[in-house]
């Protein structure tokens, strides 16, 4: 056998390899909405306040998966106080681009919540049926204490009335992605949060089980 049948990518190769990835995904990104330092400010600025509201409290910090995950990794290291964290996934029912307003969970909690303060992490708050179906089962529960936090809102898309008692950034309806925000799945790396060119989910797509075409990221236009 040769050994050029066994060539390995060299070092220039692999690197060659990420650049153009990475180039990739920043062609599809119409402008930075919020860059990289203006969330940590203002992600260590919710920090803050979640120390001064939770202080001498049971805290359980709940982050709705994929999507809060980077949020969640940044806001529980700007929280100073003792607390503890779970996740929760879920997904609407159905494939269509529509919403259908039907929320259903594919992980639960690993822990009962009587009597503690929760507080839900998420990443965007769009038509607000995940979370107006979240907060209705956990208040069930019989939590001490149940709030939102999320690090977006887009208050134009919503349809069900949704007390959020803190909020990152109240953002225009455009499809956003990064900071764990997908389409199709990616983009969750980028380290800001940009606007997707739209002839990125307008051009044909092959079907994704994931919740990256979902309702929530739909324009209006
Ligand atoms: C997003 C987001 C919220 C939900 C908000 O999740 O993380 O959970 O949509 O939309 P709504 O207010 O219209 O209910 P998504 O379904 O995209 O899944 P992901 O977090 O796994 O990407």
């Amino acid at each position: 056998m040769s050994h050029q049948a066994q060539e390995q990518p060299t070092e220039q190769s692999r690197a060659e390899r990420e650049n153009h990835a990475t180039r990739s995904l920043m062609d599809d990104v119409a402008r930075i909405l919020i860059d990289a330092q203006a969330i940590q400010e203002r992600v260590k600025e919710l920090g803050r306040y979640i120390d001064e509201q939770y202080a001498g409290k049971d805290l359980l910090l709940v982050s709705v998966l994929k999507g809060s995950v980077i949020f969640m990794a940044d806001l529980l290291r700007a929280i100073s106080i003792p607390h503890e964290i779970d996740f929760m996934a879920t997904s609407s029912y159905g494939a269509s681009t529509e919403s259908s307003g039907v929320v259903r969970i594919l992980k639960d909690l690993n822990q009962p919540i009587e009597g503690r303060h929760v507080l839900i992490v998420e990443d965007i708050i769009d038509s607000g049926h995940t979370l107006a179906y979240l907060t209705r089962i956990l208040e069930a529960r019989n939590p001490a204490s149940l709030r939102i936090v999320t690090l977006l809102d887009k208050p134009e898309r919503r349809e069900v009335d949704l007390d959020v008692d803190w909020v990152g950034f109240s953002i225009p309806n455009e499809f956003v992605i990064g900071y764990g925000l997908d389409y199709n799945e990616i983009y969750r790396n980028l380290p800001f949060i940009g606007v997707l060119k739209p002839e990125v989910y307008t051009e044909p797509q092959e079907e994704s089980c994931g919740q990256s075409t979902s309702p929530s990221q739909e324009t209006s236009e």
